[in-house]
């Protein structure tokens, strides 16, 4: 007798590969900090549901010493994962807390809130990411909601060949991130990879998603699709089941990011992303009505 094959029911895996590299463009915000935007500039508007995606690194207290002093959001959520540094976060309902190196702050503005995020630092490395991620039309005037993650609260997956992942939100391995209950179902990653080693990394196949390289570099896809990207590049993910990701000469380390789209229509004015223009005069009125309580 040969042997039996088995044939699974599923479809063969099928590979994300590296759509398009982009590099993000030097940008201030809030008071005079100084970052880089790699989504929400020109090259790359957004990634539906991410509007925007913000590199924040320098060892300059003047570089960011001036910090977010009180800003409106309405219609989305702001997530910003600490690498390094000390920031102060309050807002107009008394919530207050601090992102320390390895915590992570997902912020559901939904219908509007009034915070601010203040450098707890004079001089020093601060370091991190702050991204935007879109609400669906019936979620935006929701209630607003924090979930303020300690580092130690958040799982590192780390395998025999060094690689180490840290799950944000979603999961690798089996295993789950703190941050719940978001409306695009996100995953996002810290991954670390060290020369030559290579992980492939499901996420929901139906989801957009990105890569950033922040250290050293990568290698993103498989076989003959795999493409080099380098520190400081944004690789856009095609549609698949999976990607496989190999750190560089000298290894490398990355956050992947992915969301199930909206494809609603956006209407962005600074800090307020709604759906119509309509809305956006709502937003502006109602926060210069004071109703952003
Ligand atoms: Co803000």
């Amino acid at each position: 007798m040969g042997q039996v094959k088995v044939q699974s029911a599923e479809a063969p895996k099928t590979e994300r590969r590296v759509v398009t590299t982009i590099r993000g463009r030097a940008a201030s915000d809030g008071a005079g900090v100084k970052l880089t935007r790699v989504i929400g500039q020109p090259a790359l508007p957004d990634l539906d549901p991410f509007l925007m995606l913000d590199e924040f690194g320098s060892d300059k207290g003047a570089d960011y010493i001036g910090g977010f002093p009180d800003h409106p959001h309405r219609g989305f959520e702001t997530v910003t994962y600490m690498l390094a540094g000390r920031m102060r976060h309050g807002d107009n309902q008394g919530n207050v807390g601090l992102l320390r190196p390895g915590s992570v702050q997902w912020m559901t503005a939904g219908r509007g809130i009034i915070h601010s995020e203040m450098p707890e630092q004079e001089e020093g490395l601060m370091q991190g990411f702050q991204l935007w991620v879109n609400l669906p039309a019936k979620d935006k005037m929701t209630k607003p909601r924090y979930q303020d993650i300690d580092p130690e609260a958040i799982p590192v997956v780390e395998r025999a060949d060094g690689t180490k992942v840290k799950v944000l939100v979603g999961s690798f391995d089996g295993v789950r991130g703190p941050v719940t209950d978001v409306a695009t179902d996100p995953t996002y990653l810290d991954i670390t990879l060290p020369a030559g080693n290579s992980a492939s990394v499901t996420v929901p196949a139906e989801h957009n998603a990105f890569a950033y390289v922040f250290e050293g570099s990568a290698k993103i896809g498989a076989g003959n699709a795999a493409q080099p990207v380098a520190r400081g590049e944004l690789a856009v993910l095609s549609l698949g089941d999976a990607v496989t990701i190999e750190g560089g000469a000298g290894g490398g380390r990355l956050i992947l990011v992915g969301g199930r789209p909206l494809r609603e229509p956006v209407a962005k004015y600074g800090p307020f992303v709604m759906n119509t223009p309509d809305e956006i005069r709502q937003a502006i009125a109602d926060y210069q009505a004071g109703k952003f309580v």
